[in-house]
């Protein structure tokens, strides 16, 4: 049996009506920048989230620019993130100019400890950027309660959990701003890159729309210092095709992992994941700890099991980020997540035999 991680194609071909029709639509306009499906996309995703201003721009990565910028972030402001994420989170906070300020994450979330933000507050702290990571959103009260009471923002990187749910609400729509990802493996994604923002604030709202745009108001009316953040008319197109059918996968992804939960054998240490009740994860990964991750990932490439692990070395390892004089055991938990995270193949379409496949294979032969 031949296991694909995230089954792209087979969605393709599930929607290729809808997606190739929406594709030769703009292809027949022509409209490639800024085209209707751009506006229309906007105002679908603010029904999907309930946050009043969607606002789509080329990458999760350049979300989380937009946000920073549309925060006035200043070189030597802090910004207080996870250290156990994608590089992007942190790697923006730099691109600003700004310091990105670890804090340790919770053993059984992965996600920022809110408990350790308190303590690395200073007066140079200007924002808390948490992140929903593997697609299940941080303790969003207990960070908005200390941001409140040091009056900072809250920029949630939820790249990978668009359509997740907070205490019923959407972590869309949950920070002072919040930024997504479209990128092809992310539970909703596009054919390219892809990415927003979205913010209640309506002052915010008009300055992302324009720093999008270079900045501009007007045409060659340039108030901002902006970027080309644009997302394409074609992945607006896709993304608009795609919409209607994701509230049913992130269902159907609900039950894969539910499916694992059953079906993943006792004994082998696996420490399954752990979603708190108060919210829901749209499963962008379905990742386990082991202290046996070696052996179990190479008895799974052994029957063709794709694996990966998200992330092998947590940020203030990283060589980009010696300058901020970090050392092994600065971030225990995160390091120790480092060293026994495996993520199985995820995605809506896994069957109940494919996941016994790999449920099987894991065992000792
Ligand atoms: C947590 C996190 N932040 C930011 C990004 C950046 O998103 P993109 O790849 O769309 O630039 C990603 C995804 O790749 C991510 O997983």
């Amino acid at each position: 049996m031949k296991i694909d991680f995230a089954k792209l194609q087979y969605q393709y071909q599930r929607y290729k009506n809808e997606i190739d029709s929406a594709i030769h639509a703009v292809l027949n306009k022509s409209n490639y920048i800024m085209g209707e499906e751009v506006d229309l996309l906007e105002r679908e995703l603010e029904a999907f989230t309930e946050a009043k201003h969607a606002i789509v721009c080329s990458s999760g990565t350049d979300a989380l620019l937009l946000a920073m910028m549309a925060l006035d972030i200043q070189p030597g402001d802090e910004i207080i993130t996870t250290p156990f994420t994608f590089i992007a989170t942190a790697e923006t906070i730099a691109l600003m100019k700004a310091t990105p300020v670890f804090v340790d994450i919770q053993p059984d979330s992965y996600n920022i400890d809110p408990s350790k933000i308190e303590a690395a507050i200073t007066p140079k702290t200007k924002a808390i950027m948490p992140v929903s990571l593997y697609g299940q959103p941080p303790d969003l009260d207990e960070i908005k309660a200390i941001a409140d009471k040091h009056k900072l923002k809250v920029i949630i990187d939820g790249a990978q959990s668009f359509g997740a749910t907070y205490k019923g609400k959407s972590d869309s729509a949950l920070g002072d701003i919040s930024c997504t990802s479209f990128f092809p493996a992310k539970p909703l994604g596009c054919y390219g890159d892809g990415g927003a923002v979205f913010t209640d604030n309506d002052a915010l709202a008009e300055k992302m729309r324009m720093l999008r745009v270079h900045g501009q108001g007007q045409r060659y009316h340039h108030k901002y210092i902006g970027i080309g953040g644009r997302l394409d008319t074609l992945q607006a197109a896709v993304l608009l095709a795609k919409l209607p059918h994701y509230r049913k996968e992130i269902e159907m992804r609900q039950q894969v992992a539910q499916s694992y939960n059953n079906k993943l054998p006792n004994g082998l240490g696996l420490n399954l994941p752990h979603i708190k009740a108060d919210r829901t994860s749209v499963w962008a990964q379905y990742t386990l700890s082991t202290g046996q991750r070696s052996l179990l990932q190479e008895r799974l490439q052994k029957a063709g099991i794709p694996t990966a692990i998200h992330y092998p070395k947590p940020l203030h390892l990283q060589e980009c980020f010696e300058y901020l004089n970090h050392k092994v055991g600065d971030f225990p938990i995160a390091e120790k997540a480092a060293n026994e995270v495996i993520s199985l193949p995820m995605n809506p379409f896994l069957t109940e035999s494919e996941l016994d496949f790999i449920a099987d294979n894991l065992r000792e032969k």
